[in-house]
């Protein structure tokens, strides 16, 4: 357990959630009320260095170089306080971070930037901290930052609602999950780069307070899960795709049932869809999912994925799509280690 007192730097990439974590039960402990399942990614990693600064007052945070401000300052000192407690320390830091997807865009931005901050803090401030450690803690900056700790497909689980809020927090961590011989691509359809009205948190919450579709979603989630799991150990690409879509467009259905409404998707969005199902009618093995946000990712077979990809850009001209792959989970880099 010792302290990088020349500061720690650390990757990671985001992760798109095949079965959705949608909804919490505690927002002060990140507790989910459904457990979620997502593939990391291998493109947009987020790269962070968290040095410890024995001088300063307070934190000061760099995001691409901007000086972070306002709520995404509050949301980085509130982790690093938490990084604090439990490693005894007071030190502030400095925190210089550079992303290279578009921030609050519904395309994982914060799964994969506070994966990153989880695992430079906890290196900096000398948590000694193993994989599920440092998954429970990213999950207290962003709940799926807890999936993009693991590479591949991870499985978070929403810990036990019965427990006390201890025992919840330490049973709400992910871990990989097997899966046999699937060879799968996420096509990633950038429709609207700009930040998303509605924070997934405020989302998250008016969803759960007020859409009368949100207990029926989530416990068809749970079976969701099970035979996500099943289809992903038998390498069943078509079917864990099905399951993903379902799984979506029930996630998007209770916000719409929202009172007053969310809705993230536009008709680009639709169009794009279009066009997946119009695949799908032409045999190929390809399905949508969609987040916080507009942008569409299309799950698909990796030999698929290029034929995938110009459908897609033709339902979405002039907009960026990009091919992404099963990626590595969150580490340190270089000689901070
Ligand atoms: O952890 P947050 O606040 O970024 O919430 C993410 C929620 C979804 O992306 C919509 C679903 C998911 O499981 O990633």
């Amino acid at each position: 357990r010792e302290r990088c007192d020349g500061g720690a730097t650390a990757v990671a990439h985001p992760n798109i959630a095949l079965i959705k974590y949608w909804g919490k039960r505690d927002e002060r402990l990140f507790l989910p009320w459904t457990d979620s399942l997502s593939m990391t990614l291998d493109i947009f990693p987020t790269t962070t260095r968290v040095r410890l600064d024995a001088a300063a007052g307070q934190d000061t945070v760099t995001l691409d170089g901007v000086p972070a401000y306002g709520q995404t300052l509050r949301r980085v000192t509130a982790f690093l306080g938490l990084v604090r407690e439990r490693a005894g320390l007071r030190q502030r830091a400095v925190v210089q971070s550079r992303n290279t997807v578009p921030t609050g865009a519904g395309l994982a931005s914060s799964a994969g930037g506070f994966a990153a901050l989880a695992v430079a803090a906890a290196a900096a401030y000398g948590l000694g901290l193993d994989a599920r450690g440092l998954s429970r803690l990213a999950r207290r900056g962003s709940g799926s930052a807890s999936r993009s700790v693991f590479g591949g497909f991870a499985l978070w689980h929403a810990g036990d609602a019965a427990g006390t809020d201890a025992e919840a927090d330490l049973a709400s961590y992910a871990e990989p999950v097997p899966t046999a011989g699937l060879d799968a691509a996420l096509v990633v359809a950038v429709l609207d780069a700009g930040p998303k009205e509605v924070s997934s948190r405020a989302a998250m919450r008016r969803t759960v307070a007020t859409s009368p579709l949100y207990r029926p979603w989530a416990r068809s989630s749970g079976e969701d899960l099970a035979e996500m799991r099943a289809a992903l150990l038998r390498g069943d690409l078509p079917a864990v795709g099905e399951i993903a879509e379902r799984n979506a467009l029930g996630m998007h259905a209770t916000m719409l049932a929202a009172r007053p409404a969310v809705r993230y998707l536009s008709p680009a969005t639709l169009t794009v869809l279009d066009s997946v199902l119009q695949l799908r009618r032409e045999g190929v093995a390809a399905y949508a999912t969609m987040d916080a946000g507009p942008n569409v990712k299309v799950l698909c077979a990796r030999a698929d994925a290029q034929r995938v990809a110009g459908v897609v850009r033709a339902a979405a001209p002039g907009r960026a799509v990009h091919i992404a792959g099963p990626g590595p989970g969150a580490r340190l880099t270089g000689g901070d280690r």
